[in-house]
């Protein structure tokens, strides 16, 4: 038996028999002094921490980031230099899901990428679509309560779904997306990724830009439909995170370009839409996409809870170069994501491995639940101090921001450039005719079980966007293309007020 390492309990001590609880006699009751049991429940009853609210199932793994381009006038962050190479970590997700949900379900994908860089830890937290549902931060918590489940039945409901959606115009682009082919990613691996808000970049001159992240996936674009999802699905729920870990197992690793679109402070402001609109897009052709480097993932992780489940990504996290922009959602975001890390992680969160940044760190946190390091012994615990121990540095400031305008609840909706059917009418226009049969049976499918006053206002929302795609889904829902017609000449709450009642 030599070659069996020792069980022992969870301060090192030697257990004589894990299998056969001490008892009063053979055949009589377990007693209090089984210790070793005792330890063994306790610690099973409290192995489950709360799942991420959304994005709660995900699979991760480890690479590298190399830059192949040269982006250094616009920005000053290393981990952007020309031909650095720095450790990320990357976790993908489903969002409404809960953490047993199946992979292939229709729904976007969450990209979290973890950069380890030598000026601390920067997370780029996106989606596979440029774009967002909503615009505003007040959205958020209802958004995810309309897609999660309905509190009366406990089930997915697709009338809260489309009734959210359709209430709010700005959604229409994302909703267009989802509903296409690429709703339904074959894999992680064949999906492009994207920051979707707009992030700054300022260089060592400390001029800014605005910018926004790509990463395009160079093993080409690959989508399920219904069916074969629904295969997939039944046969195996962890398809996608069976595809990742097989794939790098065996060395086929999987690579991202990342690319860049880059406005100045000047475009940004005679830009004829709102530019830190996080449904807006700003199209290729009017600001190029700019190559940065490339992502590939090569390392599976060695223990999916330490690792993946406790991974934590905030869009705080930010290093010298890159900063955050006026866009309302991201700043909502800023708070979000640590807050719901303390709950769900604690507040020494990032002293997990897999979040630690691989540069010191001098803070002046100290205690706190977990705290598992030396807590820097007897280092000055204030700031200001006399001992000469971490100072700011002002040198990484970023450039100051102007403001215009008072403070104030702004409606988007009445600012007069706000075009919420611009983005989702070129995607329709752009699409071959098999993707936009696909995005006409897929969408008919998934509200067919919705009241018609949700059905005419998603209807009219198409017409607005282009009147041959209006018109197609109008019929593949069996709608009154007339009824249709009149509807679009209705201002917003207009169409709102005139589809309030599930008997039109
Ligand atoms: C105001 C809007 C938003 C809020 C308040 C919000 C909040 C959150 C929260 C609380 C989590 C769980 C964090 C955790 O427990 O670790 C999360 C996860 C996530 N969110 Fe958001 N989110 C917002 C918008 C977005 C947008 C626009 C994107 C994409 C661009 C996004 C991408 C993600 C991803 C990828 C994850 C999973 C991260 C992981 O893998 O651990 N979220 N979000």
């Amino acid at each position: 038996m030599e070659q069996y390492k020792k069980l022992t309990n969870e301060v090192g001590a030697p257990i004589a028999d894990n299998e056969n609880a001490i008892t009063a006699g053979p055949r009589g009751p377990v007693v209090m002094q089984d210790v070793w049991l005792l330890e063994k429940m306790a610690h099973f009853n409290r192995e489950v921490i709360p799942e991420r609210r959304m994005h709660a199932k995900g699979w991760g793994a480890y690479g590298d980031f190399t830059v192949t381009g040269d982006i250094s006038e616009f920005t000053k962050a290393k981990v952007l230099q020309p031909g650095h190479k720095t450790d990320v970590f990357v976790r993908f997700s489903t969002v409404a899901g809960e953490r047993g949900a199946a992979d292939c379900e229709r729904d976007i994908r969450g990209f979290a990428c973890k950069f380890y860089t030598e000026e601390g830890n920067w997370d780029l937290v996106g989606n596979n679509t440029p774009t967002f549902f909503i615009r505003d931060v007040h959205n958020f918590s209802d958004l995810n309560r309309a897609v999660k489940r309905d509190p009366r039945t406990g089930r997915r409901s697709a009338q809260n779904n489309w009734d959210f959606w359709t209430l709010l115009p700005e959604t229409f682009h994302q909703r267009t997306i989802v509903m296409s082919d690429r709703g339904i990613p074959a894999s992680f691996r064949h999906m492009h990724v994207f920051g979707e808000h707009t992030f700054s970049f300022y260089n060592s001159e400390n001029k800014r830009v605005w910018c926004k992240f790509h990463l395009h996936t160079q093993q080409g674009i690959k989508c399920f439909t219904n069916e074969e999802a629904a295969k997939v699905n039944g046969m195996d729920r962890e398809y996608h995170g069976k595809d990742l870990f097989e794939s790098i197992e065996k060395g086929d690793y999987p690579r991202w370009t990342m690319y860049v679109q880059i406005m100045t402070e000047e475009q940004a402001k005679n830009h004829y839409e709102n530019p830190f609109d996080i449904t807006k897009i700003w199209p290729h052709k009017e600001f190029p996409l700019i190559e940065v480097g490339v992502l590939e993932l090569n390392k599976n992780p060695e223990n999916y809870f330490a690792e993946v489940e406790q991974a934590a990504f905030t869009p705080a996290h930010v290093v010298p170069g890159i900063g955050f922009s006026p866009d309302r959602f991201l700043q909502g975001r800023l708070f979000a994501y640590g807050d719901a890390q303390r709950y769900r992680l604690g507040v020494n969160h990032n002293h997990i491995p897999v979040n630690r940044a691989r540069v010191e760190v001098n803070e002046y946190h100290r205690d706190g639940a977990m705290r598992t390091d030396g807590n820097y012994g007897g280092a000055p615990a204030y700031s200001p101090n006399s001992y000469g121990s971490w100072t700011a540095q002002p040198e990484v400031s970023e450039p100051p921001l102007e403001i215009e305008g008072a403070m104030w609840r702004y409606d988007p909706k009445d600012d007069p450039t706000d075009d919420n059917f611009r983005a989702g009418g070129n995607l329709w226009r752009i699409l071959a005719e098999d993707k936009k049969q696909l995005l006409i049976e897929n969408t008919a499918g998934d509200i067919a079980s919705v009241t018609n006053n949700i059905k005419y206002r998603h209807a009219v929302h198409c017409y607005l966007a282009d009147t041959e795609y209006g018109e197609r889904i109008t019929k593949a829902m069996g709608l009154d293309i007339e009824k249709v017609k009149e509807l679009s000449k209705l201002d917003n709450n207009g169409l709102i007020n005139a589809t309030m009642s599930p008997e039109m």
